[in-house]
């Protein structure tokens, strides 16, 4: 029998669920907001907390409004449609800070919060499956979660508007051309994931097309009719992944049609992105990080600085014309090598890359400041510990997970002053917010 609680939403979760209480019961419910009432199902039980879904909302917010996107409860990936934007925002930077105070032991009473005047449609990158829903019809969208039923999409108000259109001309031609999407059960069938990208500057877009097989059946008569639907397409790649795995990109890959990489400006320097390498997704906002960033570090013209866990050499780059020498380290061998020919077509000459583990980088070089730009794991041991050794004067901490960022920030503490906190929301609508933090030597 269905158990209906009648709870009283008190704060967010983390992850942006509605925190409800019903007496001392601890109840999660998505798309409940702060102040609520509602009668709710409860869907099951964890260990000190359940997770239910609204039956019927008994006391509205006066911040509530109408999500813009139909797909805004289906599809997971947004958690904020449904409140104002302001509200979001002040939410988001609250949590974060009670974080960074509680776990990385500091007393932060406020920080700026750079937010979007118009939080919709900015991401630059879209990357979903494609599969079979339970009546067999052919879909996209977005895994459910902790499944790997598609949620189909059908619009979404994040998403740059060309990928929505590119997706449903795939669909399309998949259909009349008889082109299977992967069956994970059967491994039968061609595309796994379609992954987009567009420069926001340039307007290039670039289509990968995660396939079993690279010679799937009618791929080039499947490109032809794909960038003659979709002509604002420059370039496609063809991505093979044979193995069974949730990883989504294979090693192979073959460029279809164009140059196999697009270009784009962040603040007035070119970069050259190819499928496998990070960019942030979400342009205007990144714009403002790295000015803020470029703003913390304080840098000099005799600096000598370190950009860590550099991508595509973003930036470093940006950097490099205020300060004396830029040397980068980054993981993934492609991004390393747009690093380096991003320098070069910007012809920039004082920039030097490496591809390695931040964790093995052994930070010889006496840098005056260090950028670090780690992924939401955050930093490593033996880097943070490389840093304590060498010292640098300071350091910009740009995070996208502000739990890590604070543990990282209580070890860093012991030798660093932590001056300043601030927030730019690279993602609107959804619970994810970046922080940058500013740090120097203890004298
Ligand atoms: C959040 S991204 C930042 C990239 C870049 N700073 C930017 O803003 O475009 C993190 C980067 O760290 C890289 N990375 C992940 N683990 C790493 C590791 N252990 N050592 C070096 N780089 C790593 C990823 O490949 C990715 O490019």
């Amino acid at each position: 029998m269905k158990e209906i609680l009648h709870v009283k939403c008190v704060d967010f979760t983390f992850d942006g669920q509605g925190l409800a209480k019903a007496g001392s019961r601890v109840v999660f419910v998505p798309s409940l907001l702060i102040d609520e009432e509602a009668d709710v199902e409860i869907l099951y039980h964890k260990k000190d907390f359940d997770v239910g879904k609204i039956v019927k909302i008994t006391k509205f917010s006066p911040y509530r409004i109408k999500p813009k996107c139909p797909c805004a409860t289906s599809c997971g990936g947004c958690s904020f449609q449904n409140l104002i934007y302001s509200k979001e925002l002040e939410y988001k930077k609250s949590r974060a800070l009670q974080t960074i105070n509680k776990i990385g032991g500091f007393n932060f009473k406020d920080a700026p919060v750079f937010g979007m005047d118009e939080p919709y449609y900015y991401r630059n990158k879209i990357q979903v499956p494609f599969g079979y829903d339970k009546q067999k019809r052919l879909v996209y969208g977005f895994y459910k979660f902790k499944s790997h039923d598609i949620v189909p999409i059908t619009e979404c108000a994040i998403e740059s508007i060309e990928h929505v259109e590119i997706l449903k001309t795939i669909k399309e031609l998949m259909l009349s051309m008889k082109i299977e999407a992967y069956n994970e059960d059967t491994f039968k069938g061609d595309i796994r994931h379609v992954l987009i990208r567009v420069g926001k500057v340039t307007k290039e877009v670039m289509v990968v097309l995660v396939v079993k097989d690279v010679r799937f059946k009618s791929r080039n008569n499947f490109v032809k009719a794909l960038v003659k639907a979709c002509n604002n397409i420059t370039t496609v790649v063809i991505n093979e992944n044979p193995r069974k795995t949730n990883v989504i990109l294979g090693e192979k890959e073959e460029v279809a049609y164009g140059p196999g990489f697009i270009y784009d400006y962040l603040l007035g320097v070119k970069f050259k992105i190819s499928s496998k390498s990070f960019y942030q997704v979400n342009h205007d906002q990144c714009e403002k990080l790295y000015s803020l960033a470029l703003e913390e570090a304080n840098l000099k013209p005799s600096d000598t600085i370190l950009d860590a866990y550099c991508g595509i050499g973003t930036i470093g780059l940006i950097a490099s014309k205020k300060v004396n020498k830029v040397y980068g380290v980054e993981i993934v061998k492609e991004a390393i090598i747009d690093a380096k020919n991003n320098a070069r077509i910007n012809k920039i000459t004082n920039c030097y890359y490496e591809c390695k583990d931040a964790s093995d980088y052994v930070v010889e070089n006496k840098f005056d400041c260090v950028f670090v730009d780690p992924p939401r794991k955050g930093l490593d041991t033996n880097f943070i510990n490389s840093l304590l050794k060498s010292k640098p004067e300071r350091i910009v901490y740009i995070s996208c997970d502000v739990g890590t960022l604070s543990r990282d920030l209580s070890i860093l503490k012991k030798e660093y002053n932590v001056n300043s906190v601030k927030f730019v929301d690279m993602f609107p609508r959804t619970y994810h917010i970046e922080t940058v933090c500013s740090l120097t030597l203890k004298k």
